[in-house]
């Protein structure tokens, strides 16, 4: 087997043998192809996120100039390090309680009714498109304060962002960046309105919070909420599209865990668990090593991308009995979906009440769902999940 990321293909069940074959052989392993590092282990990917000082999530000076990008970047505190990094993400934390998360809880069971009335009483409908993605794109747009009917926008958005059309090199060239450019351009543009707007008349959305909080007694430029506010409105629903999706994909394949849970739905949050587990919405995450380190045991010099490979780190047997079984009732589950450290997803709350309530919904109102077969799958070496996923249904 090679540590060489150029050869893998795109499908999951490819790229999890790799991983298998990596983690047995080479947990941490030098591409030379691809110019970057691969981490497989579950227990060094846990201590490269946990040391943000060694390992940078600020990745801006590897790539090709973009003025765009580089707005964006202003307020994206995902690519930021401590100090910045702590002092943006206490700004939306404020916004991203429990009891506020908690307290959507209606809103989004009336959404996902919404959505499952409109195909109710139809033999068939695309799970993607009818709910997976509308559910968590109206939530966040509502939440920030932009209108939820521009959802095919920011999909467009989304897809420019996080599609890569050559994954398997660790650069984009100038060609790709000024495609991602003109998409985060529009973006950029269009959030800057509804800043602008927002600063004019506050409202009660997080967009007008986010105007009026202060960060070490700093006032944030509407350059800045622009990166900020971006980033919720894609980190905040794409990757709940592809955990809904696979939450039925999963509970497709696996009927007893469907019958058990319809029995007792207060098994689904730790079912949902084992999803995010077997089936990483967001596969990989990247570092960038700011001195000479060593991680599991080899020596790794100042200025390299390591590759976290999050996919695999869910499925060492060191860290996961039976890595490879779904088990909707395992206990413990400290899987890496939602990331590790400083960076753990600020959404995961959110992420776990929708995915939550929108499967209790689908259950309760669909006794019967099967997965047809044109599943449309994406890219499983940047995203793991269904772009499009027909499901036969009956109806209650
Ligand atoms: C960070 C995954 C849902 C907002 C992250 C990270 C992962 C992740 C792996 C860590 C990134 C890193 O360390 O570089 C997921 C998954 C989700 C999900 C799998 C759904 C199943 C959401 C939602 C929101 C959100 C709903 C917003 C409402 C964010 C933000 C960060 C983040 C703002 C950056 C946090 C920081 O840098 O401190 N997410 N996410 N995510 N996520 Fe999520």
């Amino acid at each position: 087997m090679t540590a060489t990321f150029a050869q893998q293909s795109s499908h999951s069940a490819d790229l999890l043998d790799w991983f298998h074959e990596m983690r047995r052989s080479e947990p941490v392993a030098w591409d030379q192809e691809f110019g970057a590092w691969h981490v497989f282990g579950y227990p060094e990917v846990t201590a490269v996120l946990a040391d943000p000082g060694t390992f940078s999530s600020d990745l801006s000076g590897l790539l090709p100039p973009q003025k765009d990008l580089e707005l964006f970047a202003k307020g994206s505190f995902v690519g930021m390090d401590p100090p910045r990094h702590l002092k943006l993400r206490r700004l939306v934390s404020k916004a991203f309680t429990p009891r506020i998360v908690a307290e959507l809880e209606p809103r989004i069971t009336q959404v996902t009714r919404e959505l499952l009335d409109a195909v109710r009483g139809r033999s068939a409908f695309d799970l993607v498109a009818d709910l997976a993605y509308p559910l968590p794109v109206i939530v966040i747009a509502e939440l920030l304060g932009v209108p939820a009917a521009d959802r095919d926008r920011f999909r467009g958005w989304a897809d420019g962002l996080l599609g890569d059309n050559r994954p398997e090199r660790l650069l984009p060239d100038q060609d790709h960046m000024n495609a991602v450019g003109a998409t985060v351009r529009d973006m950029n543009d269009y959030l800057l309105d509804h800043i602008r707007a927002r600063r004019a008349v506050p409202t009660a959305d997080l967009t007008s919070t986010l105007i009026a909080a202060e960060v070490d007694g700093e006032r944030l430029d509407d350059e800045e909420i622009v990166g900020f506010v971006g980033l919720l409105l894609i980190a905040g629903h794409i990757t709940t599209t592809l955990l809904l999706g696979n939450t039925v994909l999963t509970l497709d394949a696996d009927q007893d865990a469907t019958a058990a849970l319809r029995a007792d739905p207060t098994g689904l949050p730790t079912a949902l668990e084992e999803v995010l587990r077997v089936r990483t919405p967001f596969p990989r995450l990247v570092r960038l090593t700011t001195a000479d380190t060593t991680v599991g045991g080899r020596d790794v010099p100042a200025g390299q991308v390591l590759n976290l490979w999050l996919a695999s780190a869910n499925r060492d047997e060191r860290q996961f009995a039976e890595a490879d079984r779904f088990d909707p009732t395992r206990t413990p589950n400290q899987h890496l979906s939602f990331g590790h450290g400083i960076h753990f997803c600020i959404g995961a709350p959110l992420a776990r009440l929708e995915a939550r309530l929108a499967t209790r919904t689908l259950l309760e109102d669909c006794p019967e769902f099967a997965v047809g077969p044109d599943v449309g799958l994406h890219d499983a070496r940047i995203m793991t999940g269904a772009r499009s996923l027909p499901v036969a249904v009956t109806w209650r």
